[in-house]
């Protein structure tokens, strides 16, 4: 069975849903091809700091109703070291502006609700889903639902498959250039429904090394601490996570933190991961399908909006004008904006972290770096705009 429509996005994550209704509002047709079903998609635990434009891009997309009611507003964070906390006050810094916790679960359950409502067409579970022919001027999709084999032709192939999609494996190799750093830890979690314990996000530098205290809602709180990357979770019952979490924290976080019951528990690693450029013909790539970042500093699911931006502007002009000057500039002006979350990322990880060669001279470095921090107005401006989101 075959048939045309204008675009195929290939993954139903943030990235590709964003897009979808940005597309559907913009009257332009897209179809949604997802291999998993709907309910494995809404499973997954995700982080769920947004940047103000993150937020602005849900608004454009008409389905940030709920993010205002239930998304938590914070207008700082807090930096623990050397037994102190001191709070950034992110929105003194940056002339208001401020970051919304409203987690990736939600987001991508508005999305697909918005996405429903507005009568888009997602086909869930699609196997074996294949781009052809991006190279040249007829690309296809083809996939398997329901024992049939489908096609389907359209104008532009969007591959927001995520870091392990078909999309940019698709690429030949000679045509994409990838930049990586894995760290050598990873980030053991902890979800609990235990009132959090600071009514803002507090990142902690220990020797033992880093740990992070955030929340979903003023209810269910999620914490991390770092762990080797070869660390096994049955070796982590949960007395061991609160015991660990508590050591590496200021006393007061320490002594007023509440424990309970972990309602999931998972190590995640760590990696900055980058290929270029994001266009190859008819074919473009945007969020995880074209880079991961370290969590550290809460961009993933942000730099996946920040590819849209630019993406779905020049779809636009694309299927309404014509115009593929735009499309030619998708990549550069996306991944311009990429390599400075990029940097931002790798700059708290290593600020942050207990890497195996930081030692006692590394750990005081990273303390003095830490004290200039928050006793300087301009470091902690950086560090503030960077945090609530450079501008698109
Ligand atoms: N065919 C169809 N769908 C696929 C395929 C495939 N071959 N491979 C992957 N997918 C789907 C996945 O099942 C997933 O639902 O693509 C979707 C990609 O979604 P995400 O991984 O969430 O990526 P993205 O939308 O770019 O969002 C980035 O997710 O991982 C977080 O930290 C990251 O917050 C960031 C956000
Ligand atoms: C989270 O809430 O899961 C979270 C918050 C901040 C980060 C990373 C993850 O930097």
């Amino acid at each position: 069975m075959s048939r045309r429509v204008q675009a195929v996005i290939i993954g139903s994550g943030p990235a590709g849903l964003i897009l979808s209704q940005l597309l559907l509002h913009a009257g332009i047709e897209a179809v949604i091809l997802e291999r998993r079903s709907q309910d494995h998609v809404l499973g997954r635990i995700r982080a769920g700091v947004l940047e103000q434009g993150m937020v602005e891009m849900l608004e454009r997309a008409q389905c940030a109703q709920r993010l205002h009611a239930e998304g938590l507003v914070h207008g700082g964070i807090n930096l623990a070291f050397g037994g102190e906390r001191h709070r950034i006050d992110l929105a003194t810094l940056t002339d208001g502006k401020h970051v919304t916790v409203y987690g990736q679960t939600e987001v991508t359950r508005d999305l697909m609700e918005a996405r429903a409502h507005d009568g888009g067409e997602s086909v869930y579970e699609a196997a074996d889903v294949t781009p052809h022919d991006f190279d040249g001027d007829h690309p296809y999709v083809t996939y398997r639902k329901g024992g049939a084999e489908h096609r389907l032709d359209c104008d532009i192939i969007a591959g927001c498959d995520g870091f392990h999609g078909i999309a940019r494996q698709s690429v030949p190799e000679a045509a994409i250039t990838t930049y990586e750093r894995i760290y050598p830890f990873g980030w053991l979690g902890v979800m609990a429904d235990v009132r959090p314990v600071n009514d803002e996000i507090i990142y902690a530098n220990h020797p033992k090394g880093f740990a992070l205290c955030s929340m979903r809602s003023k209810t269910r709180s999620r914490y991390y601490v770092q762990v080797p990357v070869e660390e096994k979770l049955e070796d982590w019952p949960d007395q061991r996570f609160w015991d660990e979490l508590r050591s590496r924290l200021d006393p007061q976080a320490a002594e007023s933190m509440i424990i309970g019951p972990s309602i999931e528990k998972s190590i995640a690693p760590l990696r900055s991961f980058v290929a270029e450029p994001l266009r190859f013909g008819r074919l473009v790539l945007a969020g995880d399908a074209a880079h991961i970042v370290a969590p550290t500093g809460a961009k993933g699911l942000n730099l996946a909006a920040s590819d849209i931006y630019y993406l779905h502007e020049a779809l636009v002009a694309y299927f309404k004008d014509g115009s593929d000057a735009a499309l030619a500039a998708y990549s550069g002006r996306a991944l311009a904006r990429v390599w400075k979350a990029m940097r931002f990322s790798w700059w708290m990880t290593a600020l942050m972290h207990r890497f195996p060669d930081t030692g006692a001279f590394g750990q005081k470095i990273q303390e003095a770096e830490l004290a200039y921090l928050v006793s300087s107005t301009a470091a902690s401006t950086s560090l503030a705009e960077n945090y609530v989101g450079l501008p698109f």
